[in-house]
């Protein structure tokens, strides 16, 4: 007997890059050394000091048992005292913080609990695809706004067309960028504030790379903005900044009825995360934080190797200035990014995510996770610029 699934499953977005990774492990199985550079996942160690406290956590019987519903004061705590310490952004632990299962399960739940059928929200073309999951979801709609290379990435919020603002209820945004390697400053958010106060918009801002920007950048949280926590949430992730993305654990921070509305889908779905993890999330938003500057400077000197190698070689790729990737042009020639994708998978043994993948202002671009110790990157770079060469 057959069993479908309900409706709404056959509105989700389709999963672009599975066709991608099944042929990199094919590849893979037959022998070939393949270079992975095409998905998203930090490579390096989450920081002894934070898998010492998982581990102490672990041996609390305490620990054992159920967490409160909506996660641990202690570590809605040390989430305000984070954003005090890094931003100078005041928040109330008990109504302006929900904790998460990653950033990703958030972002969805976003769309579930606050998009109705019919609604539209606004999101960032290239952009990160788990945006599109929870808008299908709920039946709501996707209006895409452009990300100008010319701007260095950001959208020109004058030209997202009035009709749009109108229509929309929300707007995605994420700096430091995943697919682009862009980043915002402060005058950035500004001016996104005031279109959403204008609008009547609220703001979901990404903020998945906060920790990894390069040249001496510090990217600014969207909270910073005044009155800010009156226009949307801010998603932040230990996933990249800690190196924890095994771990799932992150937190939304911003206006009160968007954190109720996560804390209220999250009752039904889950009883928060393993108690012994919030602790350990505890330890790295309030332990050392060198860990972090050393992790930002590991991958701006893995962009420089590979973008350097690439140069070396007459390929252009602009350094970017920030996020663990690198947003490369589709060389002269090959006609498609999925067309180059699967060329350096063929010809070269690197894997790559081809731009369209992020949506149709992707196309041009492939993206390059910096993913792998620099002598591989230089490797990759090498192997890409001699497939490339071969083919002129
Ligand atoms: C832009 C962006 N947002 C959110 C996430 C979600 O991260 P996590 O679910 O590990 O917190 C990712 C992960 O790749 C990402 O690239």
């Amino acid at each position: 007997m057959p069993i479908p699934m309900a409706d709404r499953m056959h509105r989700l977005p389709k999963q672009f890059f599975a066709n991608l990774v099944a042929r990199i492990e094919a590849k893979v199985r037959a022998g070939h050394d393949v270079i992975n550079l095409g998905q998203g996942n930090p490579d390096l160690p989450t920081p002894p000091h934070i898998v010492e406290a998982l581990r102490a956590a672990v041996l609390d019987p305490r620990t054992h048992r159920y967490s409160p519903f909506t996660g641990l004061p202690a570590l809605k705590e040390a989430v305000a005292a984070f954003y005090e310490r890094e931003y100078g952004v005041q928040v109330d632990p008990t109504q302006e913080v929900a904790i998460l299962f990653g950033g990703k399960a958030g972002l969805v739940e976003l769309s579930e609990v606050f998009l109705n059928p019919g609604d539209a929200a606004l999101v960032p073309d290239p952009g990160y695809p788990d945006y599109w999951s929870g808008i299908a979801l709920a039946g709501a709609e996707m209006i895409p706004y452009r990300l100008e290379a010319g701007r260095g990435f950001l959208p020109d919020l004058a030209r997202v067309p009035e009709a749009d603002w109108q229509r929309a209820k929300l707007i995605f945004v994420n700096y430091p960028n995943n697919p682009t390697g862009a980043v915002a400053d402060l005058s950035f958010y500004e001016e996104l504030a005031a279109y959403a106060r204008r609008h009547g918009v609220w703001v979901v801002h990404d903020f998945a790379y906060a920790a990894i920007a390069f040249d001496g950048f510090r990217p600014p949280s969207f909270l910073q903005v005044s009155g800010a926590k009156e226009l949307g949430v801010e998603i932040y992730t230990l996933s990249k900044t800690y190196n924890m993305a095994g771990w799932r654990v992150a937190f939304a921070v911003g206006h009160p009825d968007i954190i109720a509305g996560i804390n209220l889908i999250q009752d039904h779905y889950y009883v928060s995360l393993f108690p012994a993890v919030q602790l350990a999330a505890c330890a790295a938003l309030l332990g050392p934080q060198d860990c972090v500057r050393e992790l930002a400077a590991v991958y701006q000197a893995r962009r420089d190797a590979f973008v350097g190698a690439l140069a070396a070689h007459g390929l252009a790729c602009p350094p970017q200035p920030g996020s663990f990737f690198t947003w490369m042009p589709v060389p002269p020639g090959f006609s498609s990014s999925a067309m180059f994708a699967d060329f350096l998978l063929d010809h070269a043994d690197v894997g790559v995510a081809p731009g369209i993948g992020f949506g149709r202002g992707g196309e041009g671009y492939v993206r390059v996770g910096l993913l792998a110790p620099e002598a591989r990157l230089v490797e990759a770079a090498e192997r890409i610029a001699k497939a490339v060469q071969s083919r002129r």
